[in-house]
Order: C-alpha cells, then sequence, then structure tokens
C-alpha cells in the first residue's frame, strides 16, 4: 500500500512539474505581437487552448504571423488545406480567421494506391492504411458546423476540377507524397494572391517524393522560399507583390 501511495505521489508530482513547466515555458516560445494580442483579449479562448496543446509552436506561430499579417493587409483570397486527415491543423487555421472560407481536400480516408506508387524514403513504408482511420463526419464534427468551411472529399486534384476561378491566399499543403504535393503547387500557386503563402509540410530528407514535388516546381517560378526550423521543416512559398516603386523617396 505504501508503495502505490509513494507511486501515485510521485505521478502527481510529475504532472503538476509539467504542468508549471509549461505555464513558465510558455514566454520561450511565442512572439512577442502573440502576448499583446492574448492580453488584448484578442484571441479566442479556443485558439488560446490549441496553443497551450499543440507540440509545434514554430508552426503555429508561422500559421499565426501569417494570417495576421493577412489580415492586416486587408488581402483577399480563401484558405485551403491540402492533407487535413483528423482536422487538427485546420482546426487551428480556421480558429485563427473564423470568417474566412477554407477549403478542405482531402480523402478522409488515405492514401491512394496510385499515388504510393515509385515512394521512397519514408513514404516508401506507407500503405492505403495510413492516415485511413478517420472521416468526413468526425472531421466535420471536429471543427464544428460553420458555413466557411467548405470540404472537397476526394482524391485531389480531382477534387479541386470545380474550383478552377478560386482565389487563395493562404494554403497548407500536408499530403506527404510525391504527387499530390506537385498536383497541390500546380493548383495553388496560379491561383494565389500576391503576398499569398502556401505552406509545405515535411520538407526535409525523410519525405523524398515530397521534398522531389517542391524542387522540381520551384525551378519554374521566381520566388525564393524560407524553410522553418519547426519539427519537421516547412517551407513557405510566399508569392511576389507587384513591385510598385515609392514616388516619394
Ligand atoms: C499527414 S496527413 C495530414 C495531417 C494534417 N494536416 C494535420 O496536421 O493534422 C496527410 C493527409 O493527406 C491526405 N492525402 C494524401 N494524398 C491525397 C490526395 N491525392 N487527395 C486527397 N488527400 C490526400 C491523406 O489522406 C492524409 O489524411
Amino acid at each position: 500500500m505504501l508503495y502505490i501511495n509513494l507511486i501515485l505521489g510521485l505521478l502527481f508530482l510529475i504532472i503538476l512539474g509539467r504542468y508549471f513547466y509549461s505555464l513558465y515555458s510558455e514566454g520561450f516560445y511565442r512572439p512577442e505581437s502573440w502576448a499583446s494580442a492574448v492580453k488584448a483579449g484578442k484571441v479566442s479562448r479556443e485558439l488560446y487552448r490549441e496553443f497551450r496543446r499543440y507540440r509545434d509552436k514554430i508552426r503555429f506561430f508561422a500559421w499565426w504571423l501569417q494570417v495576421e499579417r493577412i489580415r492586416k493587409d486587408k488581402a483577399e483570397g480563401c484558405f485551403a488545406e491540402l492533407g487535413v486527415y483528423k482536422g487538427e491543423s485546420a482546426r487551428i487555421l480556421h480558429l485563427m480567421d473564423p470568417q474566412r472560407t477554407f477549403h478542405l481536400f482531402d480523402t478522409f480516408e488515405g492514401f491512394s494506391k496510385t499515388d504510393l506508387s515509385g515512394e521512397t524514403g519514408e513514404a516508401a513504408g506507407y500503405t492505403e492504411k495510413n492516415f485511413a482511420d478517420t472521416s468526413l463526419e468526425k472531421v466535420r464534427e471536429y471543427l464544428g458546423e460553420s458555413r466557411r468551411l467548405v470540404f472537397h472529399p476526394g482524391l485531389f486534384p480531382g477534387t479541386a476540377s470545380g474550383l478552377a476561378n478560386e482565389r487563395y491566399v493562404l494554403v497548407n499543403i500536408d499530403a506527404d507524397l510525391y504527387q499530390p504535393t506537385r498536383a497541390g503547387l500546380e493548383y495553388f500557386y496560379p491561383r494565389l494572391v500576391p503576398g499569398g503563402v502556401i505552406f509545405v509540410h515535411d520538407y526535409n530528407h525523410k519525405w523524398e517524393g515530397c521534398r522531389r514535388a517542391v524542387d522540381e516546381f520551384l525551378r519554374g517560378i521566381p520566388e525564393a522560399p524560407v524553410l522553418l526550423p519547426d519539427q519537421d521543416g516547412t517551407l513557405i512559398i510566399r508569392k511576389n507583390k507587384q513591385h510598385e516603386p515609392d514616388k516619394s523617396r
């Protein structure tokens, strides 16, 4: 009995310690502008909760800083995500700007056999079972009711065929494989407004197909991408704005 009490006490202390450390270390990871926004009551309770919970703070704040800039610039265009899975990243992006139309592309039943063929590196071990433990209904429920959320279940890029005239300002590509990543860049980049951003997740040596798709695509565009030091390597492509010389100088 004494041992059980000791173990339980120790567990309690560990949990308490972790909680206080997370409160203390919060300040290590957040930009000043976030702290000010929280203080001014401009961050919703739900988004704040996601910030506390989400393990990749650098990725979180890379999104948030771009969303804030987009809002400040009054830039038009929709948000989109290719690769939603259970909706974790989509929920965060939606909470960052709930009024923005947000297009969500996923099979909601994992990868397709055709996309998997020819993959090398880490993704060569993937099968149709990976990321299949989700469903459109579950993601809808998780993200909550909003007419701003537009679901496109099925295989991309086929699911974007009716959206030739859409314009995007922020796109999160997180599809892991060569074919959807390449197709995503080809579809979204020409429809990205000037100053708009594309985030490509998993740009690292383990995800060879994803990295190859990005490298091939970058050869054909003028923008120089920026790699983030987040957990899995996110590459940001920000579309160039038209250069307007400052005539006051
Ligand atoms: C890594 S998960 C996305 C994780 C999610 N962004 C997050 O952070 O919570 C990759 C997703 O891409 C989707 N996917 C990959 N290729 C696709 C394609 N061609 N069409 C639709 N969805 C695809 C898979 O179904 C899977 O759910």
